[in-house]
């Protein structure tokens, strides 16, 4: 079973980008956690990041994977595009987000691909990308 991990814009800044609100975790320190756990869960798991919305379309149309794990960051709340290719796809998707966005700004509290996932985590920094992997392998497992 594959999982495709995507990060969205700025997400490469963690670690330096408002430490309260993302965490002190580099997204490479948080790629290493959910390889550590995918490999303890038997899956396979490819990480990618891109600030760039045509990027992460063409890694969600292209890549092969039996379920999404996606952090869209800004784009959560502006893209149609990015919402459009996941249904396109038909692939399960999850939503992960490192912060809560419904206790934050009203402009974050809106997600356009919510809509498309099988659910949204949300609020648990890092751990939110590991309770999502959980959530993948029990839902690919017909739990
Ligand atoms: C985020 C929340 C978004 O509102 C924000 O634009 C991000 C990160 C999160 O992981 O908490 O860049 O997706």
């Amino acid at each position: 079973m594959k999982i495709l991990v995507i990060h969205g814009p700025n997400l490469n800044l963690l670690g330096k980008r408002e430490t309260d609100i993302y965490g002190t975790l580099t997204l490479a320190q948080i790629d290493d956690k959910i390889k550590a756990l995918a490999s303890e869960l038997g899956l396979k798991v490819a990480a990618a990041q891109s600030n760039s919305e045509s990027e992460i379309i063409g890694l969600i149309q292209n890549s092969d994977y039996d379920l999404l794990i996606i952090n869209p960051a800004a784009f959560t709340h502006t893209s149609i595009s990015i919402r459009d290719a996941i249904s396109a796809v038909g692939k399960p998707a999850i939503e992960v987000h490192l912060s809560n966005i419904h206790r934050r700004e009203e402009f974050r509290r809106k997600s356009i691909t919510a809509e498309v996932s099988l659910g949204q985590i949300s609020g648990f920094g890092a751990e939110s990308y590991l309770l999502a992997l959980r959530a993948a392998k029990t839902y690919l497992s017909g739990n």
